[in-house]
């Protein structure tokens, strides 16, 4: 039986620069896809999931960050007061546990593996999440979920994974294929942004289950592609010592929210998705297209 997955990791120290100027005061994290911040994605995907302890590696600037976990009480009653039941329950089910969550400071940005690292002592002889909370994935079950449950039938590593045309593997860890067995396959090898001969299309994702012997790896505090510690790296080790690494062909769409085209794109998706949103805004969207073409 392997053991559950509780702890989830989420590296949210990085400037932010693509979004400049927002995130000159506010972090990326807050950006919102219609209503929601990307960190309420993140962390609703990692609820569903069965995640407990939700540990986030910060910097300097992140306070409005930490903020956003707080209970907010004045607002509650107001709400209240008002009779206002609906907005206090979409408020009720973003609050999170006292001690449900953690902080630890990144002091210096040395790449997704040092991140990682930072978050070492929080984490003991259990296999745990990491989530990077510019990919948001649209999925049903949510992507993390379905990761949970195919760990729970493989064990080792895990990383979500999806098929992207060869020359966009530059921009991904890509796994090298040992074994296509379908939705899973098992790895030989973990590339971090191969500038030539990727190993496959297939590009890992922001979401990792990882076995505890990845910290080790970690330790060691190698320098990967762009001269930073690469998560990709200290994954790809424990291939090498001999432990079993997957890919996930998770079922859902997923956003690259790093990027501006991306978050747009998202945004029109999680648009289209919401009930109270979706006639008025598709029409829109038909529209604008009609008028593009028109001009042409
Ligand atoms: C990180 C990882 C990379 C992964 C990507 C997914 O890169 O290092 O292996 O494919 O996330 O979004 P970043 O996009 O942060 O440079």
């Amino acid at each position: 039986m392997n053991r559950k997955v509780t702890k989830a990791i989420f590296p949210v120290a990085g400037l932010g620069t693509r979004f400049l100027p927002a995130t000159k005061s506010i972090p990326k994290e807050i950006m919102t896809l219609v209503d929601r911040p990307l960190i309420q994605y993140a962390i609703d995907e990692a609820r569903a999931a069965g995640i407990k302890e939700f540990i986030f590696v910060t910097s300097r600037g992140k306070g409005a960050l930490e903020d956003y976990f707080d209970h907010a009480h004045e607002l509650e009653n107001t709400l209240r007061k008002a009779g206002k039941d609906d907005l206090l329950e979409l408020l009720r089910q973003t609050n999170m546990e006292s001690g449900a969550i953690a902080y630890i400071r990144q002091h210096k940005a040395m790449g997704l593996g040092h991140a990682v690292w930072c978050a070492r002592r929080l984490i003991h002889d259990e296999p745990f999440a990491v989530v990077l909370t510019d990919d948001v994935v649209m999925g049903e079950p949510p992507c993390l979920q379905q990761m949970i449950e195919a760990h729970a039938e493989t064990g080792g590593s895990m990383v979500a994974t999806m098929e992207v045309p060869l020359e966009k593997t530059k921009s991904y860890g890509v796994l090298d294929v040992a074994e296509d067995m379908g939705a899973i396959v098992r790895a030989k090898g973990m590339v971090e942004k191969p500038k030539e001969n990727p190993p496959s299309n297939l590009a890992v994702i922001g979401r990792y289950i990882l076995a505890p012997t990845v910290m080790e790896n970690l330790n060691k505090l190698k320098q990967g592609a762009g001269g930073e510690i690469q998560l990709t790296d200290a994954i790809a080790d424990e291939i090498e010592e001999g432990r079993d690494v997957y890919g996930l062909r998770f079922r859902g769409q997923r956003y690259d929210c790093g990027s501006k085209a991306g978050f747009l794109q998202a945004t029109v998706a999680f648009g289209l998705a919401r009930d109270e949103l979706k006639d008025e805004f598709a029409e829109y969207l038909h529209d604008v297209m009609a008028m593009r073409k028109a001009a042409e």
